[in-house]
């Protein structure tokens, strides 16, 4: 079981800053014809939250990637393991990620789905690492903004372990 994790946001805070991100998009949206876009695998649970506080029509759409590192390391190249099922030429996208962390995913997803003709492209995600930055992008909404640890839980994984924690928390080293 999850007896070495320690919490570091628990679900409280969650529930509430997703809340509160879900009245933002709302407002920001209204009138527009807004796609989620979910990136797979680890941004299921909190788009699906999220998705449930924007009083607004909207879709949802799913990417898949693969990111192409050894590890926690991130090499920002990217494969698409699932695309999205409709054009979202012309709407407004917001790509819904579960942690900013080199930006390099980011980026390249940016460019991405500027291919697509959206009528705009912008990023919401829950958690931040402004230590590890590599590459400078819009998080035009944010969750929370953390230290460099390697974080679990609420959809985030290591080595496929730990997405269905309610919270997320720190995976404590034996070492
Ligand atoms: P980036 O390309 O370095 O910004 O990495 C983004 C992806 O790496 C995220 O979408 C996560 O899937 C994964 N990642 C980065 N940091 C963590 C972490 O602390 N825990 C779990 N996954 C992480
Ligand atoms: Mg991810």
């Amino acid at each position: 079981m999850a007896t070495n994790v320690t919490t570091m946001i628990d679900s409280d805070r969650i529930a509430q800053r997703v809340r509160e991100l879900g009245a933002e998009i709302t407002r920001d949206y209204a009138g527009r014809n807004l796609v989620l876009v979910c990136v797979l695998k680890g941004s299921f649970v909190f788009t699906s939250d999220l998705a449930r506080h924007i009083d607004l029509p909207m879709r949802v759409e799913f990417l898949g990637v693969r990111s192409y590192g050894e590890g926690t390391k991130s090499s920002g190249v990217v494969q698409i393991t699932h695309d999205l099922t409709q054009p979202v030429e012309g709407d407004h996208v917001l790509i819904v990620e579960d942690i900013v962390d080199t930006g390099l995913t980011i980026a390249h997803l940016l460019d991405l789905l500027r291919t697509r003709k959206p009528a705009s492209v912008k990023v919401c995600a829950l958690l931040h690492k402004p230590a590890r930055t590599r590459i400078q992008v819009p998080v035009d909404y944010l969750g929370f903004t953390i230290e460099d640890k390697f974080v679990v839980g609420y959809g985030l994984d290591w080595a496929e372990r730990y997405r269905n924690l309610p919270f997320i928390g720190l995976v404590e080293s034996s070492s």
